[in-house]
């Protein structure tokens, strides 16, 4: 059994984007035919202006995702597993939940929900490590309509805080702890800290993983468990899954942007589950039975869309792994895919690079032959990354797919197809049918020149919207706006740079913006400089990006810091504790270097361009300097930098 839109050749898809693009509303229904709806999609598909912006599709449809995630398959695929789950630790034993047991402990844990009053709209925050509960929350709060808040393991207590009060959270899930290679990360304790304060939240339901001692406050901490137990006392079973609007929001994900406050993009019940369905099934090519490992953790969007909601709307079956990839050793992915016969492994570049590091040794003695599909994602990759993995894990026979997407996309807007379209190293390629990407220039003009290769360069944008396009940024559209929908009229602006070959192929460059990509993660200057200014000794800092091996970017930052700090080291390592006391510790900068000044211009903007360059170890050509209030601190910056 296959599925019905899924591409076979490049004459498909060169079918299919032609329909998509001519008659975008008519694509979009047939594939919303193969969904189960509660009320199907008729009339109007879709409503939409890039001005407000105001974008519905299927407005006046009904569905509940988890019924495509789980009920549907039960009849046929009920006995197939829908997620394997490997432990951190190998010793440990591995579970296989099947269809019907996932829908059971989704059903169950919905129940648990309704028990201690989540609702309809509510905003649940799960914080928690990689165990299947994880998804069984993530679930059970879309089965019950609450919308879920899903922050990565490695975020702190203050950063917990900010997204629970801008999401006005009434609901927490959480750990007593997770495990992640050789650590163990005190979950619950992060959140008791992130609660000082907090006037919304009403229940924590911490779930046991580690057994590291926590404290359990009485009135609002509550055991999964225990909780479990209840439902299963009171005989509860089948959960009716709750009527959603196609439009009504189904999770928030937070993420930087170039100002310091990160933003909840939120993702609608219908178009989301469309999109990821789609392009999971497209660009993986996916075939029934098929294992599929995506590395990424379900705190961020790679997660929900591509361990969670794609595959599972497809009834594939989703490999979770808990830990590392280096853990216990380098030979960690292959020994998974060795050992579950893994069909499709999806990964970031910065883990293939930090394994090339490794050599051979850790490949070998893994049979990794049932490797059919193999795909990248989360920043650019270079080609010797691209080779090795190709040669090495591949063994030159499985397809690389170089997925370009976003947060904020929901899904991947350019790649190629595994086998169905062509593939070109460290090029993300062709837009996926419904997506239309243009390149623009500083003023907004479609790029229409060439260099003598053909290439043209630009600022990458989309001038249409697909399903799974972001619907606003919680609690401030104006917001949403002005980031993605303002700096070109008509377009919604990705912040990438890219390139585009006479064949139409993209080549997505890196941001334009200031976000940084550090191995795959997103994090704002601004964000990481609010984090540093923190510090009681810190006047003023600027932050950059600069090339690095293994994570893409790393973070430089240049530091005023008051008076004498007698140790410089010691004050580095006060400062790197502060970052990760304010964001976590993904965003301590690998370089700090003490200035006396920052280059400014006479209106007082820090010219991040000569940071940058200076940074970068470009320190002959940092272009006028002529405009800077004081051009001297540039000599002094230079003679300081760090290597
Ligand atoms: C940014 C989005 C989408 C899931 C992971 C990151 C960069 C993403 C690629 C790729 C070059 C890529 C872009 C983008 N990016 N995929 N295949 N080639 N760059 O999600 O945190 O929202 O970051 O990641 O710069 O804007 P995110």
């Amino acid at each position: 059994m296959s599925y019905p839109y899924q591409i076979k050749s490049m004459e498909e898809y060169q079918d299919a984007y032609r329909l998509s693009i001519e008659q975008p509303e008519l694509f979009w229904a047939n594939i919303a035919s193969h969904f189960k709806w509660k009320k199907a999609p008729y009339g109007k598909v879709l409503n939409w202006n890039f001005e407000e912006p105001k974008i519905e599709w299927f407005k006046n449809a009904t569905l509940n995702i988890t019924e495509n995630c789980l009920d549907r398959h039960l009849a046929e695929y009920g006995d197939m597993p829908a997620i394997i789950w490997e432990p951190n630790d190998p010793e440990d034993n591995h579970r296989i939940l099947t269809y019907r047991k996932l829908y059971d402990k989704v059903c169950q844990f919905a129940h648990v929900l309704k028990n201690n009053g989540v609702k309809k709209g509510d905003r649940v925050c799960i914080y928690m490590g990689m165990i299947p509960e994880l998804a069984v929350a993530v679930l059970a709060c879309a089965r019950i309509g609450a919308i879920h808040s899903v922050i990565f393991g490695g975020f702190s207590a203050q950063a917990i805080a900010d997204r629970l009060y801008d999401a006005q959270a009434t609901f927490i899930i959480t750990c007593d702890g997770a495990y992640r290679g050789q650590k163990d990360i005190p979950l619950k304790s992060v959140i008791d800290d992130a609660l000082i304060g907090n006037r919304t939240v009403q229940k924590v339901i911490v779930c046991t993983r580690t057994r590291t001692p926590v404290s359990m406050i009485k009135g609002r901490d509550l055991w999964w468990d225990d909780e479990i137990h209840k439902v299963e006392t009171l005989g509860l079973h089948d959960f009716p899954a709750e009527e959603m609007s196609a439009e009504d929001p189904l999770f928030i994900l937070y993420t930087s942007g170039s100002t310091g406050k990160p933003k909840g993009v939120v993702h609608a019940c219908g178009g989301y589950m469309l999109y990821t369905n789609y392009s999971f099934v497209n660009v993986f090519q996916y075939q029934r039975g098929d294992i599929h490992f995506c590395t990424a953790d379900i705190g961020w969007i790679t997660g929900h869309s591509y361990i969670l909601y794609g595959p599972l709307s497809a009834g594939a079956t989703t490999l979770i792994f808990e830990g590392v990839p280096t853990f216990p050793d380098a030979g960690r992915f292959w020994s998974i895919v060795d050992k579950y016969r893994v069909n499709i492994l999806y990964t970031a570049p910065t883990a293939i690079r930090s394994l090339m590091g490794f050599g051979l040794g850790p490949i070998q003695n893994h049979d990794l032959s049932s490797l059919k599909v193999l795909g990248t994602v989360g920043e650019p990759i270079n080609e010797e990354a691209w080779h090795w993995y190709h040669q090495h894990i591949g063994k030159g026979r499985c397809p690389i797919v170089d997925t370009w997407w976003q947060t904020e996309t929901g899904g991947i807007l350019i790649s190629n197809m595994a086998g169905v379209t062509p593939e070109k190293a460290s090029w993300a390629t062709l837009p996926l049918p419904g997506v239309q990407p243009i390149l623009v220039d500083e003023q907004g003009k479609e790029i229409t020149e060439s260099d003598d290769d053909g290439i043209q360069k630009g600022n990458l944008c989309i001038k249409f919207p697909w399903p799974s396009i972001l619907r606003t940024t919680y609690g401030d559209h104006e917001r949403c706006r002005t980031n993605y929908f303002a700096t070109y009229d008509h377009l919604y602006f990705t912040g990438d740079g890219a390139l585009k070959d006479a064949d139409g192929n993209f080549r997505i460059t890196g941001r334009v913006d200031d976000v940084l990509n550090v191995s795959g993660h997103r994090i704002g200057t601004a964000e990481v400089e609010n984090a540093i200014n923190m510090h009681a000794g810190v006047v003023e800092s600027a932050v950059v990006g600069y090339p690095h091996d293994i994570k893409g970017q790393g973070i430089y930052a240049y530091i005023i810091y008051q008076g004498n700090h007698g140790d410089e080291n010691l004050t580095r390592q006060d400062i790197l504790q502060t970052v990760t006391r304010m964001i976590g510790p993904i965003a301590k900068p690998d370089k700090i270097q003490f200035v006396q000044g920052l280059p400014k211009t006479r209106s007082g903007k820090i010219m991040r361009r000569i940071l940058r360059k200076i940074a970068e170890g470009e320190t002959e050509n940092l272009g006028d300097i002529t405009t800077l209030l004081d051009p001297h601190v540039v000599e002094e910056i230079k003679n300081g930098r760090l290597v």
